[in-house]
C-alpha cells in the first residue's frame, strides 16, 4: 500500500495563485495589485545598479564557496546591524546587541519563534489582527501558541485605543509582535506618540517585543522608519528584530535578513547567539552566502551605499506618487475622501477598503488583481493605469 495515500491536499497560498490567475489572463489592461514585489513604471521588478555593480565585482573577487559561520558573514552582519540600530549605537558600541544572518526576514521570524519556543517555554505570541498571515502559520508551526489584539476595524480604520487596551490585558512576559513600519496587510502605522504609549504598556507589562522590519526605508526613509525599533532597544532590556533585505535591496530570491537581539548585557547575548546559532544549525545549518555578500559589498563601500540609498529612495517616492495619484484619479468620481486613507498609510500596501465582493468584481469584469480581503498592492500599480483603475473602482463600489 502507498505511504503516501493518506496524505491530503491542502489549498496553495492564495497570493500566489493570483500570480497564476493573472499570468493566463488575456486581458492587455490586466493589473496586478497583489504579490508584494515593487514594480517599475514597465511592469518589471528590476535588479539594483547597487546590486549589479556589487554583484559584477563579487565575481571578480570570490574566492571560495566554502560555508559561512552558524551566525553568517560577519561583513553582512555588522554592517546591517548598524543600518538597523544607528551608525553610532551604543548598544553596538556595548556589545548588547547583534544580529544572526537568516534565510530572508522570514527565516528571522522562525529562527526568533523556534528561540522563544526552546528557550523562553510557555508564553504565547500576540500579533495584530489583521497581521501579514504567514506570521500565523510561522509561529504555530514553531509551537507558539498565537493570539491576537486588535489593530484595524472593519470599518477600515486603525484602532489604536482598543489596541492599546488589549496589550494592557497581555499576561506579563508574553511576546507581542510589532510592524516597524508599513505595516503588512493594512498599511497603516503607528504616530511617534501611540508608540511611545505602546512602549510604556511593554515595560510595565515586561512584554518581550519581536518587532518585524520588512520594509526599512519605503515609508518615511532608511533613518526615519528605524526611528521606533532604536526607542524600544534603547528603553528595554531585550528586544528581537527581524530584518529583511528583500524590498530594500531588491533581493527576494537570495533570502537575505537577519535576527537582531538586544539584551541587557553584553555576557547575556552571548548566551542567546549561542542558542541561535544551535537552533539555526537544526533548521538551515548555514544561511545562504549571496545576498549577503551583495549587502555587504554595499554598505561597505561609501559610493555604492550612496547609490543605493538613492534608489530606495526613489522607490519609497513613486510609491507614494503612486497613492496621490490614486487619489486624484478617483477626484472625478467623487472619491477622494472616502480613499483618503490610501493617501495616509505607508510602504507597499493598502488595505482599500473594498469588500471581498468588490475585489472579486475587478478580477473578473476589470482584470484587475488583488487579494480578497481588499489589499492592494500600490507598487504594483503604474502611473498609466491609474485613470483605468480609478473608473473601475468608481464602478464596483457605486
Ligand atoms: C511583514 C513581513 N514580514 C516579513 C516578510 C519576509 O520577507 P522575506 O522572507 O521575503 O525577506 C515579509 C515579506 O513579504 C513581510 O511582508
Amino acid at each position: 500500500m502507498s505511504h503516501f495515500g493518506q496524505v491530503a491536499r491542502v489549498p496553495g497560498d492564495p497570493i500566489l495563485g493570483l500570480i497564476d490567475a493573472y499570468r493566463s489572463d488575456s486581458n492587455p489592461h490586466k493589473v496586478d495589485l497583489g504579490v508584494g514585489v515593487y514594480k517599475d513604471p514597465q511592469g518589471n521588478t528590476p535588479i539594483l545598479r547597487s546590486v549589479k555593480i556589487a554583484e559584477r565585482h563579487l565575481l571578480e573577487s570570490e574566492t571560495t564557496k566554502s560555508y559561512i559561520g552558524g551566525h553568517g558573514d560577519p561583513l553582512f552582519t555588522q554592517h546591517l546591524a548598524r543600518l538597523v540600530f544607528g551608525a553610532d549605537s551604543s548598544l553596538l558600541n556595548a556589545n548588547r546587541a547583534g544580529a544572526t544572518q537568516t534565510p530572508g526576514g522570514t527565516g528571522a521570524l522562525r529562527l526568533a519563534g523556534e528561540f522563544i519556543h526552546r528557550c523562553l517555554p510557555g508564553r504565547s505570541i500576540w500579533l495584530s489582527d489583521p497581521t501579514w498571515p504567514i506570521h500565523e502559520t510561522l509561529f504555530a508551526a514553531a509551537g507558539l501558541k498565537v493570539q491576537h489584539y486588535p489593530y484595524v476595524e472593519a470599518d477600515n480604520r486603525l484602532v489604536f485605543d482598543a489596541m492599546l487596551a488589549a496589550l494592557q490585558l497581555i499576561p506579563h512576559g508574553d511576546v507581542v509582535l510589532l510592524h516597524a513600519c508599513c505595516h503588512n496587510p493594512s498599511g497603516f502605522d503607528l504616530n511617534p506618540q501611540q508608540w511611545r504609549q505602546v512602549l510604556a504598556v511593554v515595560r510595565e507589562r515586561n512584554l518581550l517585543p519581536l518587532i518585524d522590519f520588512a520594509y526599512q526605508g519605503f515609508a518615511e526613509g532608511l533613518e526615519a522608519d528605524a526611528w521606533a525599533v532604536r526607542l524600544f532597544a534603547a528603553e528595554l532590556p531585550d528586544v528581537l528584530v527581524t530584518s529583511s533585505c528583500s524590498k530594500n535591496f531588491g533581493l527576494y530570491r537570495e533570502r537575505t535578513g537577519a535576527l537582531l537581539v538586544s539584551s541587557a548585557t553584553a555576557d547575556k547575548l552571548v548566551d542567546v547567539r549561542s542558542q541561535l546559532a544551535a537552533i539555526a544549525r537544526n533548521l538551515w545549518s548555514t544561511p545562504p552566502a549571496h545576498g549577503a555578500a551583495v549587502v555587504a559589498q554595499i554598505l561597505a563601500d561609501d559610493s555604492l551605499q550612496r547609490l543605493w540609498q538613492e534608489e530606495v529612495e526613489a522607490m519609497r517616492m513613486r510609491i507614494a506618487e503612486l497613492r496621490q495619484g490614486l487619489l486624484t484619479a478617483l477626484q472625478p468620481y467623487g472619491l477622494a475622501e472616502r480613499f483618503a486613507h490610501i493617501g495616509q498609510q505607508r510602504g507597499m500596501f493598502s488595505y482599500t477598503g473594498l469588500n471581498p465582493e468588490q475585489v472579486k468584481r475587478l478580477r473578473d469584469e476589470h482584470s484587475i488583481y488583488m487579494v480578497g480581503t481588499g489589499r492592494a498592492n500600490v507598487a504594483g500599480m503604474d502611473s498609466q493605469h491609474l485613470d483605468y483603475l480609478a473608473a473601475a473602482i468608481a464602478k464596483v463600489s457605486g
